[in-house]
């Protein structure tokens, strides 16, 4: 098995150690074969070879069985809407050219983080769902530009029929795994393209009669995963929409820092945490590394298909927690450092 290996910027590569540390003690366990290349995206690339998604980069991710990404952004780039080329440009290249039409969120607690939540122990408590959103359509890849002089500025929301039948169909899937509801998030009360998704999900419906399927506008669905996050199951969105709402999901679980992601599609998968780059502590050693080790875990479930090995990981992290080994985001009182974290999780899946 081959990992291209895509460190990124920011904490991107410390956290990234981490979770080649977690996948190499998986790996030694179980005797798997696995190499690793790296290569270079966003803000890093753009200094070393001037584009944020290099040629070299993609052939990489194509020849491998699977990619591990860490975090890209500069707020040099950030702070300068003149910039021409982005860091971020270089995530979008990414996700159009390996086909990666679905990113897979799931939204879970931890049973000893509970009181680090913003919600309430019972609202939280045992909430369990994953966000679908769609990765290569609708407003960030439709028609763009100014004009007017530059005075106009327009971004279009472009979806066919058959880009939103391919994720609501993955949607219909993972909720027949689960517990059986859909949850599909539009504005249709507004938006043309919404009533596409919601024609279409209508139709596709009456295939999946042991789904039970809901309709839900997202101003609703913004406030409803607050109010009452264990309702939802599974939930499929655009693209727009669904990036709002898993950074939204994300703080329920307590910190930002824990969630992991999975975007899959034509090519070969993406796994990367949902968070960003956060040049803040970047070089410091205190960035949570939780999530990139939870997306090393959905490579060995969604890209290896070895369960065995991603909840070992899982198990391992659900260890650390409890044990108290955590960063500063979660252990205020007594931190962790970024390399003790992963040091403990990798000497744990070696022990077990
Ligand atoms: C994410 C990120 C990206 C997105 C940015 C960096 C382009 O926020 O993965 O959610 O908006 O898709
Ligand atoms: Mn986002």
């Amino acid at each position: 098995m081959k990992i291209a290996v895509l460190p990124g910027d920011g904490i991107g590569p410390e956290i990234m150690e981490q979770a080649i540390k977690t996948v190499q003690a998986v790996a030694n366990k179980y005797n798997h074969e696995l190499s690793y290349e790296y290569g270079l995206t966003g803000a890093t690339a753009i200094e070393r070879v001037g584009e944020p998604y290099p040629e070299v980069t993609h052939r990489l991710c194509m020849e491998s069985d699977a990619v591990l990404f860490g975090a890209i952004g500069d707020p040099k780039y950030d702070n300068n809407p003149k910039a021409t080329v982005r860091p971020e440009q270089g995530l979008l290249a990414m996700r159009k050219q390996l086909g990666l039409y679905a990113n897979i969120r799931p939204v879970q607690t931890f049973e000893s983080l509970l009181h680090k939540s913003p919600l309430r122990r019972e609202l939280v408590e045992g909430a369990d769902f994953v966000a679908i959103r769609e990765l290569t359509g609708g407003i960030y890849f439709g028609d763009k530009g100014r004009r007017d002089n530059g005075n106009t500025a327009f971004d279009t929301c472009t979806y066919t029929r058959t880009e939103v039948e391919r994720i609501l169909k993955l949607g219909y899937e993972f909720a027949q795994k689960r517990r059986r509801k859909l949850t599909v998030v539009d504005k249709a009360n507004v938006l043309e393209s919404s009533r596409l998704w919601r024609e279409t999900a209508q139709e596709m419906a009456k295939k999946y009669p042991d789904v039970t399927t809901e309709y839900m506008f997202v101003d609703n669905a913004a406030m409803q995963i607050i109010q009452w996050p264990k309702n939802f199951d599974v939930m499929v969105t655009e693209n727009m929409f669904g990036d709002i709402l898993t950074d939204e999901a994300s703080v329920i679980t307590g910190s930002l820092g824990l969630l992991p992601s999975a975007s899959i599609g034509i090519h070969t998968s993406v796994f990367e945490p949902i968070h960003g780059s956060y040049p803040q502590a970047a070089g410091k050693n205190i960035a949570n590394p939780v999530a990139t080790i939870l997306s090393a875990a959905m490579m060995f479930e969604y890209a290896f298909n070895m369960p065995e090995e991603g909840a070992l990981i899982r198990d391992a992290v659900a260890a650390s927690m409890a044990a108290g080994i955590a960063t500063v985001d979660i252990a205020a009182d007594k931190p962790s450092s970024t390399s003790q974290v992963g040091d403990w999780i990798a000497e744990y899946i070696a022990m077990k």
